[in-house]
């Protein structure tokens, strides 16, 4: 973002928004310099640890993307993208678009400067709408009147939950929601849930990581191990090859991607109602 564009209505930009950060890591000009600050100290702190926070977001976005194709080759045609994010490039809308013209799509997010953005971005887009929306009261995403309005729950629907999770540090709260929102699933809805892993990073570095998000918009963060990102899938068919770095998830291309649990990084998912 242009450091003297009119900040929207609702934005403090010398609090890093862990969207703009993101945005960020991603290549995108949609941030201030307290966002970049904070993304810089992330960078450092993640090659401390052997990795590089712009192509782990790259990764994650390139999981979404891909599970998104996939679901929509399977027919689903109506998606749920809570903590949707900047707009970027392959914006769940696009995909989708390109498999079904009528394809429905709800963003929700509680960051101000991604609801501005993605309702400029999508103007008269019909099958889309963009909510302002807390992932900590999943009853009032899922009750929302436009988003009931919008979405067939008759008709098979998917949650994303791509990256957002962490962002809620509070284990058993974050379990909670996660439970919610598996119980509005209906049988052959899907969840789509990427989060952040520890595998075995330096503690040290871990909670360097903490305290730089512990100032931003969010709050905090919290990585997750295999067996508590598990337990967000339970009850629902994982489809193959099950929860792995979100770059061994159907990597496209010819190299076989090593599925290493070892390395911190971002694990997903793709799980099915039965
Ligand atoms: C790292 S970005 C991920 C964006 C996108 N899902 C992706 O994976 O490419 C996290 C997004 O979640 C949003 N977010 C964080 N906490 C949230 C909450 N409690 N409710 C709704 N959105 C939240 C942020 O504003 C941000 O846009």
């Amino acid at each position: 973002m242009d450091d003297f564009a009119q900040v929207p209505t609702g934005v403090n930009p010398s609090i890093p928004s862990v969207a703009r950060m993101y945005d960020y890591y991603l290549g995108g000009t949609d941030n201030f310099p307290a966002d970049r600050e904070a993304a810089e100290k992330m960078i450092a702190i993640g090659r401390q640890m052997g990795n590089d926070a712009r192509e782990v977001a790259r990764e994650n976005r390139g999981f979404l993307g891909r599970a998104v194709r996939h679901l929509a080759e399977s027919g689903v045609r109506q998606f749920i993208d809570i903590g949707a994010g900047l707009p970027t490039q392959e914006n769940v809308h696009q995909v989708v678009r390109r498999y079904s013209p009528d394809a429905r799509v709800v963003y929700v997010d509680n960051d101000p400067t991604v609801l501005v953005h993605a309702r400029a971005l999508l103007g008269d887009d019909p099958g889309t709408i963009v909510l302002s929306g807390d992932l900590r009261s999943p009853r009032a995403i899922f009750d929302d009147q436009a988003l009931r309005a919008h979405i067939d729950f008759d008709q098979p629907f998917a949650v994303l939950l791509v990256a957002v999770l962490h962002f809620v540090p509070e284990d058993e709260v974050a379990a909670q929601i996660v439970t919610r929102i598996r119980e509005r699933l209906t049988p052959g809805s899907h969840l789509v849930l990427s989060h952040i892993y520890q595998g075995d990073g330096d503690q040290a570095a871990v909670s360097a990581g903490q305290r730089v998000y512990s100032t931003a918009t969010s709050g905090g963060i919290s990585g997750r191990d295999l067996p508590q990102i598990t337990s967000y899938f339970a009850g629902l068919e994982i489809l193959d090859p099950g929860i792995v770095p979100v770059q061994a998830w159907r990597p496209e291309g010819p190299k076989d991607v090593p599925a290493d649990l070892t390395r911190p990084g971002i694990l997903g998912a793709v799980a099915r109602m039965g």
